[in-house]
C-alpha cells in the first residue's frame, strides 16, 4: 500500500501548476509558414517515428492507472502528462500533414494495448526515466540538425517537455523507492538492460516490437537508426548512457558510471 500524500503536499497540483502557466499551445505552432524546399526525405522518416513512439501516451497511460491504482498523486500526474505526449503527437501529425504526408493510423491503433507493469512499480518509473531522457537527447539533436524552422522549432518544444517528464518521473521514483527500499535492485535491472549495448534501445520498441501492423510503416526503432546512422555525432550514444547512468546514481545512491560498476551495484544490492 502507498501512504496517503502528506496534507497539501500533492506533487501532480505543483506539476499541473507548472505546465498551466508555461505550457505550450500547438496553435501556436506556424503550420502555415512550413518551408517545404527545405524538408528532406529522412524529416519525414524521423517524424513518422516521433508519432509512432508518440502514440504510445494511451497505453502508458493504461497502463500507470492500472499499476498505481493506489496512489491518486502519481494518477493525476499520469494524465497531466498523457495531455503532453497526446499534444506531441498530433504536432508531430500536424507538421506531416503540412507537408501533405499521412499517418498510418492502422500502425497508431495497434498501439492501443496497455503496458503490462514492470516488476516492481519502481521499475516501471525508473523505465520512463529512461524513454524521456531518451528523446530528450534525440529530440534535441534532431532539432538541431533540421533546418526547416517549424519543426526545428516543434523539436525543441517537445525536447524541453521530455526534459521535464524525466524529472517528474524521477521525483516519483525516488518517492517511491523511498517507501519501498526493496525495489532498488529492479531499478538496477531496469537501468542495466537499457544501457548495456551500443543502441538505442527505447521501451516502446521493446514491448511493441513484432506487431503486424507495423510491418510496412516506420517504428521508434527506425527513427533511432537513423538518428545514429545519420544525425548523431560520434560518443552521442555513450553522451546519452552517461547521463541516464547519472540519473540513476543520483536517484539510488550507487556508483553506476560505468555498466561494470552497475553490475557491481547490483551484485551488492542482490548479495
Ligand atoms: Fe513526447
Ligand atoms: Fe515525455
Amino acid at each position: 500500500m502507498t501512504a496517503a500524500p502528506d496534507m497539501g503536499r500533492m506533487h501532480s497540483l505543483e506539476v499541473f501548476r507548472h505546465y498551466d502557466k508555461n505550457h505550450w499551445r500547438l496553435f501556436t505552432l506556424p503550420l502555415a509558414e512550413v518551408e517545404r524546399a527545405l524538408v528532406k526525405p529522412e524529416y519525414v522518416t524521423l517524424v513518422k517515428s516521433a508519432v509512432m513512439g508518440e502514440s504510445n501516451v494511451i497505453a502508458a497511460v493504461h497502463g500507470f492507472l492500472n499499476e498505481f491504482a493506489e496512489d491518486y498523486d502519481f494518477s493525476a500526474f499520469a494524465v497531466i502528462w498523457g495531455y503532453q505526449e497526446v499534444q506531441h503527437h498530433y504536432a508531430f501529425t500536424s507538421w506531416l500533414q503540412a507537408v501533405g504526408e499521412e499517418v498510418d493510423n492502422r500502425a497508431v491503433a495497434a498501439m492501443r494495448a496497455p503496458y503490462d507493469p514492470g516488476s516492481t512499480p519502481s521499475a516501471t518509473l525508473a523505465t520512463n526515466i529512461i524513454s524521456e531522457l531518451t528523446v530528450n537527447h534525440v529530440y534535441r539533436a534532431v532539432s538541431a540538425w533540421v533546418e526547416e524552422p517549424v519543426l526545428k522549432d516543434l523539436l525543441l518544444r517537445a525536447s524541453r517537455d521530455e526534459a521535464g517528464h524525466a524529472r517528474e518521473f524521477r521525483h516519483f521514483a525516488a518517492k517511491r523507492l523511498e517507501e519501498h527500499p526493496e525495489e532498488v535492485a529492479s531499478v538496477l535491472e531496469t537501468l542495466y538492460f537499457y544501457t548495456s549495448d551500443d543502441k538505442i534501445k527505447h521501451p516502446v520498441g521493446v514491448f511493441k516490437a513484432g506487431l503486424d501492423e507495423l510491418a510496412e510503416t516506420e517504428t521508434i526503432d527506425t527513427g533511432f537508426e537513423l538518428f545514429l546512422d545519420t544525425v548523431a555525432d560520434s560518443g552521442e550514444l555513450d553522451e546519452l548512457q552517461n547521463k541516464i547512468r547519472r540519473t540513476f546514481g543520483s536517484l539510488t545512491g550507487h556508483d553506476l558510471s560505468s555498466n561494470r560498476a552497475v553490475r557491481r551495484a547490483l551484485a551488492t544490492v542482490l548479495g
